[in-house]
């Protein structure tokens, strides 16, 4: 989890609370101590006052925790710069090339009532090749070596890339587990190996939803563009506003025509760039069909905002052939509900 709210979210499905791994790269006082009352398997520590912060909150709680130490290992992921975290210059985590992560470490191995028992990175999201796994934890590995630091666990993070476009490559979470495995086993040479945790998040689930959206207007720009307006957008994925996501949708209601024309997905929200996929290859859409987009099951409602004061969307589980509401849609009171008159 990353925030307070995803582990309330954890503790209220009653997940085990001593598989919970708890990141974030300014966890509050507040979260950390919901953490340590709920005893969580480890927290992945991420910066020197973290360290402190976490240290006096275990005291007070007259608890010992379990943490990780993140590292940042000054990898390069060949992905977006606002996915990349590994590299020297980020916001996640203590850098082993600067000398702070064995600083960390040794602030650690001091820190009353936390137990430093092993390292963590994460070096970013929608990676698709090898490489960057290999070098991370061998970097790892030379760091522990050198700094004294124990690896008895050890976690590479997530960030297996998902084939959201056709013109994605296909990687599965299988092939990333084989190399992180092996790169693990060759790292440690003929050392006493940790115990291997991974953090795949939208392999996982990415591919279980698809969003639907409503075509409400067609706009023909001659020459130009013809942009398909739908009755969503970035305040329900904020991917490819954020990042230039991409994705390969289809007409639900008329899937097996061909896509014989090249149109813009275009979000209802006030701004320009609330553009939801350029450049779609689909029948020519008219208003009332539905815009189904596959892979929307990560990173689309979990981060969905209010935006221009607009309920979040409803979410329908399908199996079996039949269909059962799990979350209602928001109402416009839903909107005004923690307002104060
Ligand atoms: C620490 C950490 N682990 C794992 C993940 C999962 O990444 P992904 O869903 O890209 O596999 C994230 C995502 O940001 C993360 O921050």
């Amino acid at each position: 989890v990353v925030s307070g709210g995803e582990l309330f979210t954890a503790i209220q499905s009653a997940f085990p609370a001593e598989r919970i791994y708890v990141h974030g790269s300014n966890k509050s006082e507040e979260e950390l101590a919901l953490a340590l009352e709920h005893r969580v398997g480890r927290i992945v520590v991420d910066n020197f006052e973290e360290i402190d912060r976490l240290s006096r909150l275990a005291m007070d709680h007259q608890t010992r925790q379990s943490v990780l130490l993140r590292v940042a290992p000054s990898v390069e992921a060949h992905t977006h710069e606002h996915i990349k975290t590994g590299a020297l210059d980020t916001k996640f985590g203590v850098s082993i090339e600067t000398g702070a992560a064995a600083d960390a470490v040794r602030r650690l191995q001091h820190a009353a009532n936390l137990d430093l028992v092993g390292l963590h990175a994460h070096i970013g999201s929608q990676i698709f090749e090898a490489e960057p796994y290999r070098e991370t934890i061998q970097r790892i590995f030379d760091f522990a070596r050198s700094a004294g630091a124990p690896v008895r666990e050890l976690s590479p993070g997530g960030g297996f890339g998902v084939r959201y476009a056709t013109a994605d490559s296909v990687r599965s979470p299988e092939s990333a587990v084989e190399t992180i495995a092996g790169a693990v086993r060759d790292a440690a040479g003929g050392s006493a190996l940790p115990m291997l945790t991974i953090e795949p998040g939208r392999s996982i689930v990415a591919r279980a939803a698809t969003a639907v959206y409503r075509v409400g207007s067609v706009k023909d720009i001659r020459g130009v563009r013809t942009y398909v307006a739908v009755d969503g957008g970035m305040a329900d994925n904020i991917r490819p506003t954020a990042y230039g996501a991409r994705y390969t949708p289809v007409l639900a209601n008329r899937v097996l025509e061909e896509g014989d024309c090249v149109v813009t997905i275009a979000g209802k929200y006030c701004e320009s760039g609330d553009v939801l996929i350029r450049d779609a290859r689909l029948p020519m859409p008219r208003v009332d069909d539905l815009v189904a987009v596959p892979v929307s099951g990560a990173y689309q409602l979990s981060m969905a905002s209010n935006y221009n004061a607009s309920p979040r969307p409803a979410v329908v589980v399908v199996a079996d052939g039949k269909a059962r509401l799990v979350r209602r849609r928001e109402t416009y009171a839903d909107l005004l509900a923690a307002d104060i008159y």
